[in-house]
């Protein structure tokens, strides 16, 4: 089966076209050709061919890459060893056992000394108010990062020591968290302070000296934990190790941004969720790259802020979720086109599954037609991309992550865990270990091995639904267990629920993700009450403000509804599926056989929620 047929306009840039018969094959967009010419990967014939080279040999593919970085010791033994197969015994994975490095040394020691990078700006950073700005170099970073490496010393902080950051979006922020790489201490981004515990950086940096010896590190040593919602509602520390994981975030950000030296990047996310780890810190750092680092808000002092940052800086590659798209959106095209936008060069998405709408906005408004959009899909566990364009090879279908990136073996299998083959649609799994993957979860290896790998013995299993079209695009339906995606974060529904039983009024909670339009989905809740208690404004607050004070502010519900009953299975199981039929107000409810008590869906149908509380 062909490509769909890459087609351009000619002139400024290249757009799509409806096919006849456009029913069953979306429209595609090319690459720009300026851009494909001094792009890594110029077309996707190449992409190809260097993909299947990734998957056949993975040792010799990444083995290659490994030699641009440095290594005290070289891998003593196999490069890869691992074990995807739960019925075969502990599930593994090594990528280059027993070579010794830093990651720390690799992003900064080795720009400044090897490349020579040591005078270029590593950041420039901008808050909250437009003229408060400075900048860092690569040397002043490296500077910085010894003291304060020094400092955590003198704490007594040791390799395999775990060290908890609480700090805004400034560039100390990476200068703390390189420190703690520095020394093989593993840090772990938090959003709260410990009063008692922890200490404040100006009364501990002075007199610390600007040099560091890094402490050499096991290419499997842990680098950092990073916390994510399980569906049984226990946050799950997902650990990263310092080899495979650099390897993986410098290769996808050099190949999926198209990275080159006189660069401009803008990732927006914040450095305490996976993105901000891979691709503000250690992806762009491991190259040598130049990025904007914005503490502020996109609607600050106006909703053109972000435009205006690009034209301030000459932003080239800019990274956001579909999320910040959408809000934007919302306020048309004027606060875009009233900024030039013409270092723009390619458009970053990524978090939750882009809508054609805001893609097609991304692309034609904000991108004037002249910029691919990559559109990757992947996960706080695997480290970086996994399914992405890129940006000068493939052409772009609006709402597909379209196809692997190098190293990366995807499989879509059905409920009894066979492959599909050609245009399917089912579960999303993988089958090989690409160098980003994490290695376990915190503390319970056996989580980690349930999580991913025991539903379907010899793959990784996402939990994310997939298509794969006639083409051979991949396209990410959604979470296939009891998650929503709030504005590009993961929520389980059990872990809200845990937080709404848990105040003395509530007796019974059932959360189902609603469509929103900026948000992507939101929580609806449905809350039976314990006797003697009233459904009030003044308990919803309540509730809403003890989910936010749990688990935090994005998984505050836009809607609460009291349900005197809910409806279940005789077997005593919540239909959720109902439920999200309820607060859509579809009448359309399939088959209701299985539904103990009938009556108690009119009698929710008839208290819904109107409006947003
Ligand atoms: C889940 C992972 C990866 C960093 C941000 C979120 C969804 C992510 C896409 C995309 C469709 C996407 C998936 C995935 N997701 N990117 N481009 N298209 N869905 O990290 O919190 O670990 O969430 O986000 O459902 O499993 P995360």
């Amino acid at each position: 089966m062909g490509l769909p047929e890459e087609r351009g306009r000619g002139g400024s840039g290249s757009g799509g076209r409806e096919e006849a018969g456009a029913r069953s094959r979306p429209r595609s967009w090319s690459p720009p050709p300026e851009l494909s010419r001094s792009a890594h990967v110029s077309s996707l014939q190449r992409y190809r061919e260097l993909h299947r080279v990734s998957v056949e040999e993975p040792r010799e593919f990444w083995g290659d890459i490994a030699k641009e970085f440095y290594w005290k010791t070289p891998c003593p033994g196999p490069f890869l060893k691992y074990n995807f197969d739960v019925t075969k015994g502990k599930i593994f994975i090594e990528w280059m056992k027993g070579a010794t490095t830093n990651i720390c040394y690799n992003v900064l020691d080795r720009i400044v000394h090897e490349k020579k990078l040591g005078d270029k700006i590593a950041f420039y950073w901008e808050g909250n108010e437009p003229e408060e700005t400075t900048q860092i170099t690569y040397h002043e970073l490296l500077v910085q990062v010894c003291q304060f490496s020094n400092v955590l010393r003198k704490q007594g902080i040791r390799k395999g020591d775990r060290v908890a950051i609480y700090m805004p979006m400034i560039p100390k922020l990476v200068v703390a968290m390189l420190a703690c790489a520095r020394l093989g201490a593993l840090h772990s981004i938090v959003i709260s302070w410990n009063e008692g515990v922890d200490l404040w950086w100006h009364e501990l940096i002075h007199e610390a000296e600007d040099v560091c010896e890094p402490e050499w590190c096991d290419a499997e040593d842990p680098l950092f934990i990073l916390y994510t919602s399980g569906s049984t509602g226990k946050p799950k520390g997902v650990v990263h190790t310092v080899g495979g994981y650099m390897l993986y975030v410098a290769t996808t950000f050099k190949y999926v941004f198209d990275f080159h030296a006189e660069d401009v990047f803008w990732c927006t996310a914040d450095i305490g969720w996976i993105t901000g780890h891979s691709y503000v810190t250690y992806g762009p750092m491991a190259n040598g790259a130049t990025s904007v680092l914005f503490e502020g808000i996109p609607t600050y002092p106006d909703v053109s802020r972000m435009w205006s940052i690009v034209d301030k800086y000459k932003v080239t590659k800019f990274y956001t979720a579909p999320t910040a798209i959408r809000l934007l959106m919302k306020f048309g095209d004027k606060p875009v086109t009233k900024h030039s936008r013409a270092s723009l060069q390619v458009l970053g998405t990524v978090g939750e599954p882009i809508n054609p709408e805001a893609w097609l906005w991304y692309y034609q408004v904000v991108g004037a037609q002249r910029c691919p959009i990559v559109d990757t899909f992947w996960q706080t566990e695997t480290g970086g991309h996994m399914l992405t364009p890129l940006p000068g090879a493939t052409p772009m279908k609006p709402g597909s992550a379209t196809f692997p990136f190098f190293g990366v073996a995807p499989a879509i299998l059905n409920e009894s865990g066979e492959e599909l083959e050609g245009e399917a649609e089912g579960y999303l799994v993988f089958k090989q270990p690409w160098p980003g993957i994490m290695r376990t979860v915190y503390g319970d290896h056996e989580r980690f091995e349930t999580t991913y790998f025991k539903k379907f013995p010899g793959y990784y299993v996402t939990g994310d639904g997939c298509r794969r079209d006639q083409d051979g695009y991949y396209w990410i339906t959604g979470r296939i267990d009891d998650m929503l995606n709030v504005s590009g974060h993961l929520l389980s529904t059990a872990e809200v629920e845990s937080a709404l039983v848990e105040h003395k009024a509530i007796a019974e909670a059932a959360v189902v993700s609603h469509p929103h339009p900026v948000k992507g989905e939101c929580l609806y809740c449905f809350v039976t009450l314990c006797d003697g208690y009233t459904f009030s404004s003044t308990l919803t607050e309540e509730l809403k403000k003890q989910i936010r004070e749990k688990i935090g502010p994005i998984a505050t519900p836009d809607y609460i509804q009291n349900a005197p009953s809910l409806p279940k299975t005789r077997s005593g199981k919540i239909m959720r599926r109902v439920l999200r039929k309820i607060a859509q107000n579809d009448h359309d409810l399939g088959d209701t056989s299985t539904v103990a008590d009938p009556s108690v869906i009119s009698q929710l149908f008839s208290h819904r929620c109107l409006t947003i509380q």
